[in-house]
């Protein structure tokens, strides 16, 4: 068999297990919308067989052969880039003991369950224990992958291929002194925010959503608006993409934030270049470049002055409490910006002190600089070092988010760097379009989605992400441009 014949048959598998794997998503994205209560039964063993054959698939002797007989082909960019992602995902797995992996699957199923009971009581202690071991766990997985310069960096590449703890760190560091820096400029502030919390009818919520949606170009002949506990975004097939939020009737950003900032997501999913569906590069490039499209939509776009210029006086005809709230009154609420304790609900302008938080501790523990026994303790006082209070108890601490205990360190900083990154696209495209605030005053979102289609979208990963990001916005990531963004957006609030 040649190199090419090699390659071609690569491309034939990837496509087929491409298929199993939509299959798999559709499973996800019914068990966390329409599923009946007594569904779950056997889910777990339908969900495990197809992830086993796919995994199968891709660990076999056959495919570690044809990648072999590949490498040794001529192949242009796209071609390599593919390979590059198959043999990258093929390391990995035949690295991790298939023993590894039951016992962290089973582990985190475990965790999860105690972790809801520890929440409801707000006491940590009831699910240390547990995190404990996975951390021990998380630290064999570090170990059996290898890493550059410390255990960390293995699980960071999990998620965002490439990015290391030192150069997050180099961005956290002076992100964290401008942050809190901005902070005390907000400090006596009167936002206003109060008006964001008088009554907002369901109905009415979910009709003004998919108003807006449709305003900006998400098309629902290939995607669908539902309502969850908590939003996601999830791709099935190129022209199936489909989206959630959940309302609160007495809060209206949940549902109307939570939509925008799927729809980014979504609007990602539905661009990516369908030739290459099936194949690696027809992914998205990470999940930074990921959170960068939905941070745009949710907070560059929806958090706009020019946005609610054009869309106050619909919001007064679908909302009767929102009657007598003006344009700029009804901008300064949704963009009030106070230190809190919950990561998904906070402002832009703290959000990242949240991340900087979790990035902090899940990298001592995973390098073994901290143990399990004192990290509720370093929380809190991290937090208070970070926020200036101490979180009132566990369940508004350390037992918040369900990331640790379902065994998923590594992940957080994309949180960020996905805001960085949105930020990066805002300056980039004001230079390359003129102002983007005169594009929302024209209701041009077509323009600003063909050059998020045209700069990321429609490269998939065809480049590696932090390529990804200097080549659609001229430079390597950083902190400044979001520190400008923001000290923008203030200078108008005060
Ligand atoms: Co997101």
């Amino acid at each position: 068999m040649s190199g090419k014949e090699a390659y071609e048959k690569l491309a034939e598998i990837s496509r087929k297990t491409a298929y199993f794997s939509a299959a798999l998503s559709l499973v996800f994205w019914d068990q966390r919308t329409y599923m009946p209560p007594e569904g779950y039964r056997y889910r777990g063993e339908l969900i495990s067989t197809i992830r086993g054959y796919i995994h199968s698939v891709w660990t076999s002797d056959e495919v570690g052969e044809l990648i072999r007989r590949a490498e040794d082909e001529e192949l242009d960019h796209v071609e390599r880039m593919n390979l590059y992602w198959w043999r990258r995902n093929y390391e990995k797995n035949k690295k991790i003991p298939s023993r590894l992996v039951m016992d962290m699957s089973r582990l985190a199923t475990r965790t999860v369950e105690v972790w809801k009971k520890a929440r409801r009581e707000k006491n940590f202690e009831i699910v240390k224990p547990l995190l404990g071991e996975m951390v021990e766990l998380l630290r064999k997985r570090a170990d059996a992958l290898g890493y550059g310069e410390e255990p960390y960096d293995a699980l960071l590449d999990d998620y965002e291929p490439g990015l290391t703890a030192r150069f997050v760190e180099k961005i956290f560091e002076p992100l964290e002194r401008e942050i809190k820096r901005l902070l005390d400029r907000v400090r006596d502030v009167e936002f206003g925010e109060e008006i964001l919390h008088r009554h907002f009818p369901e109905d009415k919520q979910i009709q003004f959503n998919h108003y807006l949606l449709r305003e900006i170009g998400y098309d629902f002949n290939r995607g669908r608006l539902d309502k969850t506990v908590h939003p996601f975004a999830t791709r099935i097939l190129p022209h199936d993409v489909r989206i959630t939020t959940r309302y609160h009737e007495d809060y209206l950003p949940s549902g109307l934030f939570g939509a925008l900032h799927e729809m980014g997501h979504a609007l990602y999913n539905m661009n990516l270049p369908e030739e290459y569906f099936g194949l690696p590069v027809g992914n998205p490039a990470s999940l930074s470049l990921h959170e960068s499209q939905s941070r745009f939509w949710e907070n560059v776009v929806g958090r706009s002055l020019a946005f609610w210029k054009v869309y106050m006086e619909d919001a007064r005809k679908y909302f009767d409490s929102l009657r007598d709230v003006g344009v700029e009154q009804f901008y300064r609420a949704v963009n009030a910006m106070k230190p809190s304790t919950i990561r998904v609900e906070a402002d832009e302008l703290t959000y990242n002190l949240h991340i900087i938080l979790r990035f902090r501790l899940e990298r001592a523990l995973i390098n073994g600089q901290m143990e399990v026994e004192d990290v509720r303790d370093a929380w809190n006082e991290t937090f208070r070092q970070l926020f200036g209070f101490y979180p009132p108890d566990d369940s508004e601490g350390i037992l918040q988010d369900i990331h640790w205990y379902s065994g998923s360190m590594g992940y957080f900083p994309t949180y960020a760097l996905g805001n960085l990154i949105s930020a990066q696209i805002y300056f980039r495209m004001n230079e390359e379009m003129g102002s983007i605030h005169e594009l929302i005053l024209n209701r041009r979102f077509g323009d600003i989605l063909g050059w998020l289609r045209e700069k990321i979208h429609r490269h998939g990963s065809i480049y590696m992400p932090m390529e990804l990001v200097k080549m659609a916005t001229g430079k390597e990531l950083g902190y400044e441009d979001f520190v400008r963004y923001i000290e923008e957006k203030i200078s108008n609030l005060i």
